[in-house]
């Protein structure tokens, strides 16, 4: 019996679960009262002045949209068309039009549903295939796709002593996998380790993927974000040249700085026509059942930008400034670590891509960082880098050169 007299009911026996890794991190965050706080942990962009802003292109799209809206009937379950035709376009760029054919797209509710359906739809085709994830990788990677009930797996992917991709063990390890299992890969801007493959990495890959029937799952949240729309899907494109079937995780939470409205696609490109027709039937069954349609405003945005010559290149400008401000702030912030500690080797800090790189610190070191700095980082010690500015560099590198190991 409760303090109230109330039986504790049908929920009664739920425990209360730990918080969620990174975003109990930003909660933690908020509470801190210090005015010195920095929070180096959530997976936002962030801009000199700590704001995370919508881009001026996304909101001139969205006054025009909102102007022209007469209706707010329903979409149906594969979302807008024009939308995932042109998030579509956009990372496969040329070769888009001759696999459309081959190619099912569904909106979806941002990348992480892009993630859990094509997870839920491998389960589907293929119940006894495995889905290998990066070592490490995303923290909600593996619930995400796990939550479907296949089985997961890691391949080696991060060496931590050369801060770089692991890549002869990560080529062995695909090497063995059987045929038909998934392969779960970061197109750009790896989360959280920073460390890309770079273009004959990616070809190499492609290759193997093809030759041992090897399924890419490849996961687009940052495109533009490690340096431009084309450069960032190099990899992707090499992947889709090669392999009959893969699967395609599309977000535009980062680069259109959409997160809350949830715009995302999967699309799936299949060996035949055919294959495709019957796999968007099943995109939109699988939608149906979970939540029945995606959200229409922040994709109906995105596809207002993309159609739209000089939206589109406002929006490019925009996003390549952001870029500029994350590789100018690892520069700053390894320059500034380098200073303090002449000894070691920070080049990683400013060779790496996109927002993330692990610090390589211990769980006491974090804690330190968040207890007696007021410094908030993830517990796998992943930085932002968007968190850095011209202001807090000094007061960063102070931190984090304070929990390093000693001299
Ligand atoms: C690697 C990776 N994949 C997918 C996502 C999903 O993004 P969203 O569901 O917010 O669009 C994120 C977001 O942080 C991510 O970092």
């Amino acid at each position: 019996m409760t303090a109230a007299g109330q039986l504790p009911g049908m929920f009664g026996g739920l425990e209360l679960l730990p918080p969620d890794p990174i975003l109990g991190v930003s909660a933690a965050f908020r509470a801190d009262p210090d005015p010195g706080k920095v929070d180096l942990g959530v997976g936002v962009y962030r801009d000199e002045a700590g704001n995370t802003p919508v881009p001026a292109a996304v909101r001139e799209a969205e006054r025009a949209l909102l102007a022209g809206q007469s209706s707010k009937t329903y979409v149906g379950p594969a979302g807008n068309p024009e939308f995932n035709e042109r998030i579509v376009a956009m990372a496969l760029g040329p070769l888009a039009a001759g696999l459309r054919e081959r190619t099912a797209t569904i909106q979806t509710v941002g990348g992480c549903g892009a993630l859990r359906i094509g997870a839920e739809l491998v389960r589907v085709a293929a119940p006894g295939a495995v889905i290998h994830v990066s070592d490490p990788t995303w923290a909600n990677h593996e619930p995400l796709v796990g939550s479907s009930g296949l089985s997961l797996q890691r391949y080696p992917y991060y060496d931590s002593a050369t801060r770089g991709v692991a890549f002869e063990r990560m080529l062995d390890r695909l090497e063995q996998l059987p045929g038909g299992d998934v392969v779960l890969l970061h197109v750009c801007c790896h989360n959280p380790t920073g460390a890309d493959l770079d273009r004959s990495q990616w070809a190499t890959v492609a290759e193997v993927l093809a030759r041992r029937g090897l399924v890419p799952f490849l996961d687009l949240a940052y495109q533009g974000f490690a340096d431009d729309l084309e450069a960032d899907v190099a990899g992707l494109r090499l992947v889709a040249e090669r392999v009959p079937t893969l699967l395609l995780a599309i977000s535009c939470s980062k680069n259109f700085g959409l997160y809350r409205e949830r715009a995302g696609a999967l699309a799936i490109v299949a060996p035949t026509a055919a294959t495709a027709r019957a796999l968007a039937t099943h995109q939109a069954r699988t939608a149906r059942r979970m939540y029945s349609m995606p959200p229409d405003h922040g994709a109906a945005v995105a596809a207002r930008v993309l159609g739209d010559p000089g939206l589109r290149e406002a929006w490019q400008a925009e996003l390549a400034v952001m870029v500029a401000r994350m590789k100018a702030m690892r520069a700053l912030l390894a320059g500034r670590l380098a200073a303090r500690r002449p000894e070691r080797d920070f080049g990683w800090l400013a060779r790496h891509r996109g927002m993330f790189s692990l610090l390589g610190l211990d769980a006491a070191a974090i804690a330190r960082l968040r207890e007696v700095e007021h410094v908030y980082l993830p517990p796998d010690g992943r930085i932002n880098v968007a968190g850095v500015s011209e202001e807090n560099v000094e007061r960063v590198a102070d931190c984090i050169v304070s929990v390093l190991d000693p001299r």
